[in-house]
């Protein structure tokens, strides 16, 4: 049996689907279960046209402790991967899979995270601070927003007349690049 992987998000999806077409053919790991907390989000449209499985659990849901680890135990999850993902994990969820939870933000964390940081926000305040880089940072999930140990970050510049648009698709291409091929290493290197 594969390793399996539950990808959460809240938003477009584009980072589930790069991993969805990265894991494809691969032989250990495998995208097992999509996840959102926003009924009409994107990326359940994106996952209702592949053969994975998808589902939304909403915000209030998640407080749902029966419910909600039912769902990973009967779909046998390994490793939850957020990707965008705007509800905080509850406690629970982070004992039943100790450093097994990873996150990916698109600034060079300690700066640029916490509450409200997400998507084009964190771009904003990067430009308004003046930055000349930016970039992703992958990292385990604890019960603080963004807190959590840094596994990996890699780095782009940030230009004069760039643009909160502009470097978000900037970061995203580092995004796609990394994301799936830093979590293949980090969980082949656990499974060994
Ligand atoms: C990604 O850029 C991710 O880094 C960011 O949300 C975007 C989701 O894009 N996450 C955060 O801001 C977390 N604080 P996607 O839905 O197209 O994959």
């Amino acid at each position: 049996m594969k390793i399996r992987l539950a990808m959460l998000a809240s938003g477009r999806g584009t980072n589930v689907a790069n991993f969805i077409e990265y894991f494809k053919i691969h032989e250990l790991i495998e995208v097992a279960l999509v996840i959102s907390d926003q009924p009409e989000a994107e990326v359940l449209k994106r996952a209702a046209k592949t053969a994975i499985p998808h589902l939304l659990i909403r915000r209030e849901q998640w407080k749902d402790t029966e419910l909600v680890l039912g769902i990973f135990r009967q779909n046998a999850i390994d490793y939850i991967i957020l990707a965008g993902f705007l509800s905080k994990i509850p406690a629970y969820l982070l004992a039943e899979y100790p450093e097994r939870v990873f996150n990916i933000h698109p600034a060079l964390l300690p700066r640029f995270g916490g509450k409200g940081m997400y998507g084009l926000n964190v771009h904003k305040a990067v430009l308004i601070n003046g930055e000349n880089q930016s970039g992703i940072t992958i990292h385990l999930v604890n019960e603080e927003y963004d807190e959590g140990h840094v596994v990996f970050q890699a780095q782009c510049t940030v230009e004069p007349n760039e643009t909160p648009e502009s470097l978000a698709a900037k970061v995203q291409q580092l995004e796609y690049q990394h994301y799936p091929r830093v979590v293949e290493q980090l969980v082949l290197h656990q499974a060994l």
